[in-house]
């Protein structure tokens, strides 16, 4: 008996944080994983395609679509109206410039924080401006984020996050992925403010053709890009 009491407190406290985490998990809104075609925030489908297809062109732009590790992103401000405005756009720079964290959104987000705070560029925003700026951002990216983008993603505090192609669609086709979809990183990051909406598989069919090639032979490349070998190339 006096072992169970003297534990007692310790496993109320431990029955109340469980609770309080659920409540967490299933009562707050943003961490829904949202259908693709629903108008979240004002913001109807038909300008999520648009911008799911600037985060494509992003590959275009810096890379080329044909490029074996294709994740790009467009960082939007949903604020400005009409369709919004682009701030600025990324891609896996990882083999470019030799470091590993550089993933689509990462380097999207690196990017939008110099353009931001560019002295001579167009918002010239001191370091905290720039920093409070994401919280009016949306991220499109052309596939779910890992585990460690979702997370980049959960600390900036954007206001939405909108990804393509899922985590199990890229383990479906072959790619090594660490398997915890940006859901449950939204969902375990009740501590963090800013809690953003969280949008999936918007545009898939012009999404995952990036990523279907690369471990399937008998898969095609994408638009603009045929077979030389085991890899794709710009045609
Ligand atoms: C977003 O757009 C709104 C409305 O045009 C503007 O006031 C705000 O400064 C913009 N924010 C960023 C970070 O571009
Ligand atoms: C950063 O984004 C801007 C605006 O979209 C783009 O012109 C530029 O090429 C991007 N730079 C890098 C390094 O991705
Ligand atoms: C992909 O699907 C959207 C509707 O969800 C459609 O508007 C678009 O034309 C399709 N793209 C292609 C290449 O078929
Ligand atoms: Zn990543």
């Amino acid at each position: 008996m006096s072992y169970g009491f003297k534990r007692l407190p310790f496993i109320i406290l431990y029955i109340c944080s469980l609770t309080s985490a659920h409540q967490h998990l299933w009562t707050s809104p943003e961490d829904v994983l949202i259908r693709p075609d629903a108008t979240v925030n004002g913001i109807p489908f038909s300008t999520r395609v648009h911008w799911m297809r600037r985060a494509n062109q992003a590959l275009t732009e810096l890379t080329t679509p044909c490029t074996f590790a294709p994740f790009a992103s467009a960082i939007v401000n949903h604020t400005a109206p009409g369709l919004g405005d682009l701030v600025c756009i990324g891609v896996n720079s990882n083999s470019r410039t030799g470091n590993p964290t550089l993933h689509g959104e990462i380097a999207a987000i690196n990017n939008c924080t110099a353009v931001l705070t560019d002295p001579s560029g167009p918002y010239k925003l001191s370091a905290s401006q720039a920093q409070a700026a994401f919280a009016q951002l949306s991220l499109y990216t052309n596939a779910e984020s890992c585990p460690m983008c979702a997370s980049a993603i959960r600390w900036a505090g954007f206001r939405e996050y909108i990804y393509g192609t899922s985590i199990d669609t890229l383990v479906r086709e072959g790619w090594a992925q660490i398997r915890l979809p940006s859901l449950e990183i939204f969902r375990q990051s009740f501590d963090l403010p800013n809690p953003a909406r969280l949008i999936g598989e918007v545009l898939t069919n012009e999404t995952d053709p990036f990523f279907l090639w690369q471990f399937n032979p008998q898969n095609p490349c994408p638009v603009g890009c045929s077979r030389v070998g085991s890899s794709c190339r710009p045609s």
